[in-house]
């Protein structure tokens, strides 16, 4: 079925499966809770900006989207699906710590662990008390996160919730023991419905999307949200899908949409859902607390930016590169229609919203980043600012010095380096080749 008849049809309220408790009278109004869901946050704690379509997510718009929602719905439920991390490296461990700050703020109900969680290993995790860590099946050292949670409404409805991670995601990861995540599911479900009676009962899967669906068959589930990503450019499908009065939903890449589902629960136990995702884009704005832990963290990469630079001096050697003041004195006419191009004002875009310091943000908004004899900051390499010639064509200084035709033909290869998915995604040669043209 195409994705936009699907997700018509899941606009519409469904009718559920009646529950055998019947503790109301059959005339009182449906009950509700509105579970919103996240998962995938990749460390993101913000978009680039790089293109309009990609700037959606983050945690300054999370949090306002939060605080509007909770003034709206007395009854919510907000759950994550795991995946909070990505690089295993000074920056990102920062970005780590610096979300995992945002997430206690925002008062989440439950998190589950996904394989690129205990990146940082268990302590990271197990030192955020606050947090309310949810994994049925994962036995991790030193660390115990809650097996399953039950949360009761003010309006009486209890809803049970359960996490479980495939296996097969945790290849050559220590000090962790996973159990089989259907037993563990039914393990837990048979004791929570007998004690607890939840109303509602929500398993949060993290996984691939076709293995995650098979959960919809387990007697009890009524509410699957699922969540994982291979990479961080993987297209998901986020068309819910229905089976036999339950649900399965997904959650989106790198924080970018919020995930609603309002369950309406009657007298008799007759469940119904209405899903809906929402864009975290401009026009959801940014909460200031979230705005200042983001500066928090900007600073910090600021500090490490100039921590590191005494080291790459003492590596610099006699650079590759010679710098556009060089290549204009002979190509003044390329290098007019350069400068005049957003490749001639990249390192400026960066300045101007005072990202010129990161190194997440330079490597494409400069020339050789991260290589010997690049750019290493604006004092030490002034010369080596924005997307200049030299990374289409190629090193110069020797051609500079004895010029020959032929030199820096592979350049219509370069484009691909930087126009990717998530910052260029409406990359098109035949369209941008033009716009540049010299
Ligand atoms: C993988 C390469 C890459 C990285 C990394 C990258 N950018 Fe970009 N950026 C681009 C490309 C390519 C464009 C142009 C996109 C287009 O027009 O299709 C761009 C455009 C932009 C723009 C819009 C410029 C304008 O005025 O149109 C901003 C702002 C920006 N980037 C900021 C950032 C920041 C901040 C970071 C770091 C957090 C960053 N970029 C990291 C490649 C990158
Ligand atoms: C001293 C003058 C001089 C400098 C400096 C110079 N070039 Fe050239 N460049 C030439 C000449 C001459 C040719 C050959 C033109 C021809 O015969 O078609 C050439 C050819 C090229 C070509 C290939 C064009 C073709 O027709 O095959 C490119 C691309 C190029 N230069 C880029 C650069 C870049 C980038 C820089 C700076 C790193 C640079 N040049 C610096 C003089 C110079
Ligand atoms: C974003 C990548 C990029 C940048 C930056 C860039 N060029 Fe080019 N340049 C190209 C491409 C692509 C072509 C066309 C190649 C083709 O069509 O075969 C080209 C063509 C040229 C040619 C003509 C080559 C020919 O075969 O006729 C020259 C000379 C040249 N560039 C010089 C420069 C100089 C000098 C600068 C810096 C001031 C510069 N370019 C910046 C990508 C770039
Ligand atoms: C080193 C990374 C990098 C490479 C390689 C690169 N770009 Fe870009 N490109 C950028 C960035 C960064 C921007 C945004 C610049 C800004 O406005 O700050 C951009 C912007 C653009 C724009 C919009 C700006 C304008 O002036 O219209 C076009 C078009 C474009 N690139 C085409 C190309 C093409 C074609 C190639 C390959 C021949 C290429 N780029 C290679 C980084 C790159």
């Amino acid at each position: 079925m195409p994705m936009k008849q699907m997700v018509l049809i899941f606009m519409m309220f469904i009718a559920g499966c009646p529950s055998l408790e019947r503790s109301e009278t059959s005339t009182a109004k449906p009950r509700e809770v509105l579970i919103v869901y996240t998962g995938n946050l990749l460390a993101e704690l913000k978009p680039c900006g790089c293109s309009q379509e990609e700037d959606q997510g983050g945690i300054e718009r999370r949090m306002q989207y939060l605080k509007d929602i909770r003034r709206e719905h007395p009854h919510i439920l907000l759950v994550d699906t795991g995946d909070h991390f990505k690089e295993p490296t000074r920056q990102g461990k920062l970005k780590a710590e610096t979300l995992l700050t945002a997430t206690e703020q925002m008062e989440y109900d439950a998190v589950a662990l996904g394989d690129r969680d205990l990146l940082y290993g268990s302590k990271f995790l197990k030192d955020r008390t606050q947090i309310p860590w949810i994994a049925g099946n994962l036995m991790i050292d030193h660390f115990e996160p809650a097996r399953s949670r039950v949360k009761i409404f003010p309006n009486g409805l209890k809803v049970g919730i359960l996490a479980v991670a495939d296996p097969g995601l945790f290849y050559g990861h220590i000090s962790l023991s996973i159990e089989d995540p259907k037993q563990t599911v039914l393990n837990l479900i048979t004791p929570m419905r007998e004690t607890e009676k939840p109303d509602l009962i929500v398993l949060l899967t993290h996984a691939k999307r076709e293995s995650a669906l098979n959960y919809l068959n387990l007697e009890g589930v009524d509410i699957v949200i699922n969540g994982h990503m291979d990479t961080d450019s993987d297209d998901i499908d986020m068309a819910p899908v229905r089976k036999d009065g339950r649900l399965f939903v997904q959650s989106s890449p790198r924080g970018q949409k919020m995930g609603e589902l309002r369950v309406q629960i009657d007298a008799d136990g007759n469940k119904s859902f209405k899903h809906n995702l929402v864009k975290l884009d401009s026009s959801v704005k940014f909460d200031s607390e979230m705005v200042k832990l983001y500066e928090q963290y900007n600073e910090k990469v600021e500090a490490i930016f100039f921590e590191t630079l005494a080291g790459k001096r003492n590596k610099s050697k006699q650079s590759v590169y010679a710098g556009e003041t060089v290549c204009k004195t002979c190509h003044p006419a390329e290098h007019s229609v350069w400068s005049g191009s957003g490749h001639g004002r990249a390192y400026d875009t960066l300045r101007k919203i005072n990202k010129a310091f990161d190194p997440e943000c330079l490597v494409c908004h400069v020339v050789g980043f991260n290589i010997p004899g690049g750019f290493i900051s604006e004092l030490d390499t002034p010369g080596l600012k924005n997307v200049q010639c030299e990374i289409c064509h190629g090193p110069g200084r020797d051609h500079a010095s004895s010029p020959e035709s032929g030199f820096g033909n592979q350049a219509t290869e370069a484009c691909k380096q930087c126009h990717v998915k998530n910052h260029s995604p409406r990359f098109n040669y035949a369209k941008y080749w033009p716009r540049i043209k010299h």
